[in-house]
């Protein structure tokens, strides 16, 4: 059966991963009350079509920090892409490097920053950081840099792990202890058994031993998974990053117009707004209710994207017409990923881009930079 949308795709990386990976990679903290706002609240956002306009030559293409970016999308950063499909990290940053889109490296990566850098050189490379401690944070920080990535994204929403119950039940953490459930689980998808098996040992590639000299790789690697994070991170330590990082500097995780504006003081150079796709606290506003009041407190002195729920070329533009300058992917290509690798991805890919093309011509939009202040949006709640 042609898998023609999200859910044709999650149904299929449902079928082939065991059930701890598809619940690590589809799951949400708490009820998934916020996951399901992110949707709900973009579905309100009504685009009312101008007609009669020449929608024969569409320009998809935004500039963002000096680059060209072929669609106003990139790959948002998510950890243990390897559990999905073997090197899952390159297969994404080659897709993106392919179709012209950033790709956005975790902290929490299977791939070691410098290796995948150099995989899909001609690609835009973002690299997002997870502060666990300072030191091994200034490490990543010079690794970075020196590698050639373009942008740094400080993700600020995890001071502690969001409350994922269905990682809980399966059990999913540092050291893996198999249970027989386990075992039953991976016995149930031998492709994917095979896959992993042939690959490799799997570890979050960034942070070995070598990397923090004095510490047990066993318990960075613990650490990473339960996302046992620097908590005493403030506003007032951003200085620092400020200092070691010289190119764009970007926050993501940023809900409050306030937080906003403090962010820009402190010399970021762009924000992400952004609930992490429901993951962390389940009473957060959904990104794309957040997203006007950040674009307001912002007032055009940096750009701003978003995440969290984008499925269709129809919700990239709604993020757009409510200031965003782009957008970040999330779960969609993973469930790409997860049921048929580079293919899988690439087809995920083609069909956002196809979406937005279909969507831009039925709202009369030559082009995206008419988008804000278009008087698209209906609802004046939202513009
Ligand atoms: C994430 N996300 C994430 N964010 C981040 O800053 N660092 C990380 O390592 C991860 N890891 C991660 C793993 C998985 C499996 C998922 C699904 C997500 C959050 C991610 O960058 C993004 O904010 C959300 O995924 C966007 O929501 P959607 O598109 O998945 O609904």
């Amino acid at each position: 059966m042609p898998r023609l949308n999200n859910e044709d795709w999650r149904a299929a990386a449902r079928a082939a991963l065991p059930r701890f990976v598809f619940d690590y990679v589809d799951a949400a903290a708490d009820e998934g009350l916020c996951l399901q706002r992110n949707r709900d609240d973009l579905d309100r956002v009504i685009l009312t079509p101008r007609v009669l306009r020449d929608v024969s030559r569409l320009e998809t293409g935004i500039e963002v920090f000096g680059r060209r970016w072929a669609q106003p999308f990139g790959i948002a950063p998510m950890g243990l892409n390897g559990l999905s499909w073997p090197r899952g990290d390159e297969v994404l940053a080659r897709a993106a490097a392919a179709h012209g889109v950033p790709f956005a490296l975790s902290t929490a990566s299977n791939a070691r920053l410098e290796d995948l850098r150099a995989q899909a050189a001609s690609g835009i490379h973002w690299m997002q950081l997870y502060v666990m401690h300072r030191g091994l944070a200034e490490g990543l920080v010079e690794r970075a840099a020196r590698a050639g990535y373009e942008a740094l994204v400080l993700t600020v929403d995890v001071p502690v792990s969001g409350n994922r119950e269905r990682d809980v039940r399966n059990g999913f953490r540092v050291p893996f202890k198999p249970t027989a459930r386990f075992l039953f689980d991976v016995a149930r998808h031998p492709r994917w058994a095979w896959r992993m098996a042939r690959a490799g040992r799997l570890d979050f590639a960034n942070l070995r031993v070598e990397d923090a000299p004095g510490a047990d790789s066993a318990s960075l690697q613990a650490a990473l998974l339960t996302r046992a994070m620097d908590r005493s991170l403030t506003w007032e330590s951003l200085s620092w990053l400020r200092r070691l990082w010289k190119g764009p500097l970007l926050l993501k995780g940023v809900l409050h117009p306030d937080d906003a504006r403090r962010a820009l003081d402190c010399g970021a150079d762009g924000l992400i707004v952004s609930n992490h796709g429901g993951r962390q606290s389940d009473a957060s506003p959904s990104a794309i209710a957040a997203l006007p009041g950040v674009v307001r407190a912002v007032g055009g002195r940096a750009p701003v994207f978003m995440d969290g729920g984008i499925r269709r070329g129809n919700d990239v533009i709604r993020a757009l017409a409510l200031g965003a300058r782009a957008v970040f992917l999330g779960r969609p290509l993973l469930y790409g990923l997860a049921s048929a690798g580079a293919t899988g991805v690439e087809a995920v890919l083609s069909q956002f881009e196809a979406e937005m093309q279909r969507s831009m011509a039925l709202l009369g939009l030559e082009n995206l930079d008419d988008v804000p202040g278009s008087g698209l949006v209906n609802d004046p709640d939202l513009s």
